[in-house]
């Protein structure tokens, strides 16, 4: 039996370069000896999106076109839409009884985030107990496995917390699931700023579905070493967003080793770099953008394919749903 993986994103715009570093490019490993199911997080992208119904709406199928133009195989994987499955609603209510409102404040994530979005005292009661709905997304799949960042381990704890507590009192029905974290080196792009991190909002991503010439204008922009202001000067690697993207997206170490060396003893451009990181990227891109555009032309297809993933997960919530509610008590017909 293959183990079972669960993934997801919040659907909140198109998925970007740092995505495919973080996730997505784990994910297209996975798939090949797991029971992968990838969920499009739509009820939790609205606990912060309520008044956005059109922009989680289209969002949606900008992901499943990312992950569809990736190489997401729906043969291997499951893609699935949380909304679809009212199961995952219900056990979050019952889940609820299990957490307490402190310990939900003292999720350092969801505490990070309350700050981040500025909400003060009025927190969405949905956004602040998310990880609750998180904790049923994953055990309703009975997933062993839950790829994640860094930044989402406190809700694979809480999971832990509510699955122990649930089977403690009312029997093993439940599954806790092993965090996989990428590690620091692979599992981190920095923006096009040298920001630690690459964001829609912070204005700083390469998008997978940005056309040629947007990611050449991007490569051109991106931060290199403030102080490399001469070719003939010795010029910085830490802290070098261009080199860091090397690292990642070189198909070439060797050359980009040399690279390097060339680039700290002085004489190789800013502008040269940039240029072969421009090709490296666009190989890696083209290919993508047009599988993204094949399936664009086809919105039905993909819709198809997002249907029968999703009748696929419900079944399986059914299940777990059904031994929830015998150990619950509450299987009165
Ligand atoms: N919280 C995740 C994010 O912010 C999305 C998500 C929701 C998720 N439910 C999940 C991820 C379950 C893994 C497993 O992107």
């Amino acid at each position: 039996m293959k183990k079972i993986v669960l993934t997801g994103d919040r659907p909140t715009g198109p998925l970007h370069l740092g995505h495919y570093v973080g996730s997505l490019k784990n994910r297209l490993l996975l798939q090949e000896d797991h029971d992968q199911f990838v969920m499009i997080a739509d009820v939790q992208a609205l606990t912060d999106n309520a008044e956005n119904p059109e922009k989680v709406r289209a969002s949606v199928t900008e992901v499943v076109l990312d992950y569809l133009a990736v190489g997401i195989d729906p043969t291997k994987s499951t893609i699935f839409i949380q909304s679809m499955i009212p199961e995952i609603a219900e056990l979050t209510v019952f889940f609820l009884n299990l957490v307490t409102v402190a310990r939900l404040h003292h999720n350092p994530t969801v505490k990070d985030e309350i700050k981040q979005k500025g909400y003060g005292e009025s927190i969405p009661a949905g956004f602040f107990m998310y990880p609750v709905s998180q904790a049923a997304d994953i055990t309703i799949l009975k997933a062993s496995i839950v790829p994640v960042g860094q930044d989402q381990l406190p809700m694979i704890e809480q999971t832990h917390e509510i699955v122990r507590k649930f089977n403690r009192l009312y029997g093993d029905v439940l599954v806790e699931p092993a965090a996989l974290v990428p590690t620091a080196l692979t599992g981190r792009l920095p923006g096009l700023d040298g920001k630690a991190k690459m964001g829609k909002s912070l204005g700083n991503a390469i998008f997978l579905s940005d056309e040629a010439d947007v990611v050449t204008k991007k490569v051109m922009s991106m931060y290199t070493d403030e102080n490399h202001l001469r070719v003939e000067d010795p010029g910085q690697i830490d802290g070098n967003a261009v080199f860091m993207y090397l690292d990642e997206f070189g198909r070439d170490q060797a050359a980009v080793a040399d690279m390097k060396a060339h680039y700290q003893r002085g004489g190789l451009g800013d502008v040269k770099v940039k240029r072969y990181l421009n090709d490296e990227l666009q190989a890696l891109l083209s290919p993508i953008r047009e599988r993204r555009k094949q399936y664009a032309a086809d919105l039905g297809h993909v819709m198809r394919i997002i249907q029968e993933g999703t009748a696929r997960a419900r079944e399986r919530a059914q299940q777990t749903m059904a031994q929830v509610r015998r150990a619950m008590k509450i299987d009165y017909f």
